[in-house]
């Protein structure tokens, strides 16, 4: 086996569908026992990308590595290291949970018995033995989810793609989700992870890939993207609409953001001690009293929106407000 650090590579990875260039040259690079997230909005070509390292889908050129293994002309190989679940994963819907399991178990040639066994023990890890005799299509969204990733686990692959594991499900069973990928974490799979929540991302994964358009925009950790973004924001909060305007006028140009129903402004600051220090004596010096202050890193949202081009939804904001 290949004992390199990178267990998924793919290099210059293209795929065109007619004249859509769908992926443009992506490069990715996981290593062993961590999650990448592939981070993009609809038709940035997550679920192409998948397809092509989990052996669905062909592409035009590039060169693609799983476990060492090159996926053109080893797919057989790569196919026994990697689980799949997410969007384009088969979970047969007039088959009970149980029976899905098995039916898979067999597939992977695990003996009649121990394909039980490990059927019985992932529907119990996975919360689904009271359902386990109903068919699936009698499952909610997130029992649906659950079983999908539970079928893909039933060889307990070293490698594991996941398509968008939690989009659709409410809070509470996206938390569940993430408690069962961490489990898998922990356990020391390699994990490549779609998603268009951010907050996945930061939660999750040791590596963040960001994709729009087919083309990679910007990678690294969750904190290097957000320090890339640049300025941490000081909140402040005033109680009453004469002591915020009061405020804006003696800060000017420094304020970033403000907010008349919340009283609030918002000051970008490079260095948090001299930048807060500053902005509390002016207003000390005005006699301007606040009453609250917080500082804000940047969010995974704010480098997403400012990479993609696209605008968050926004408050009462006014740049440079006077
Ligand atoms: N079988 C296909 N034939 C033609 N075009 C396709 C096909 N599959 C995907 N595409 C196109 O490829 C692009 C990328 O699609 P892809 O499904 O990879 O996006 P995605 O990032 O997974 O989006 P989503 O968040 O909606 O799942 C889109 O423009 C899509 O229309
Ligand atoms: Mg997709």
């Amino acid at each position: 086996m290949d004992k390199t650090k990178y267990v998924i590579q793919a290099k210059n990875l293209k795929k065109s569908y007619g004249a859509n260039k769908v992926l443009k040259g992506i490069n990715i690079n996981v290593e062993r026992g961590t999650m990448l997230a592939l981070l993009g909005p609809n038709g940035a070509g997550k679920t192409t990308t998948v397809r092509i390292l989990s052996t669905l889908l062909n592409f035009d050129s590039g060169t693609v590595k799983v476990e060492g293994h090159d996926i053109k002309t080893d797919a057989d190989k790569v196919r026994s290291v990697i689980g799949l679940t997410g969007q384009s994963a088969a979970v047969d819907e007039l088959l009970t949970g149980r029976e899905n399991l098995i039916m898979m178990g067999r597939l992977y040639r695990l003996t009649a018995k121990s394909g039980k066994a490990r059927a019985d023990e992932l529907l119990q890890e996975f919360d689904l033995v009271e359902a386990a005799n109903r068919p699936a299509k009698t499952y909610s969204g997130g029992m649906r989810r659950r079983l999908d990733l539970a079928v893909s686990l039933i060889a307990t692959p070293p490698v594991i793609f996941l398509d968008e594991p939690t989009t659709g499900l409410d809070p509470r069973s996206r938390l569940a989700m993430w408690e069962i990928i961490r489990k898998l974490m922990d356990r020391g799979t390699t994990i490549l992870l779609t998603t268009q929540y951010l907050e996945e991302a930061d939660q999750l994964a040791d590596q963040i890939v960001v994709i729009d358009g087919g083309k990679v925009i910007a990678e690294g950790t969750a904190k290097q993207l957000k320090s890339k973004i640049g300025n941490d924001r000081l909140e402040l909060n005033f109680a009453d609409t004469k002591n915020l305007e009061a405020a804006v006028k003696v800060l000017g140009k420094n304020v970033t953001e403000t907010d008349e129903k919340e009283y609030s402004v918002s000051v970008a600051i490079k260095d948090t001690n001299k930048d807060v220090r500053n902005t509390l004596d002016i207003l000390a010096k005005e006699k301007i009293a606040i009453t609250s202050m917080t500082v804000h890193k940047p969010t995974l949202d704010d480098v997403f929106l400012s990479l993609t081009g696209k605008q968050k939804p926004t408050k009462t904001t006014k740049k440079g407000a006077k």
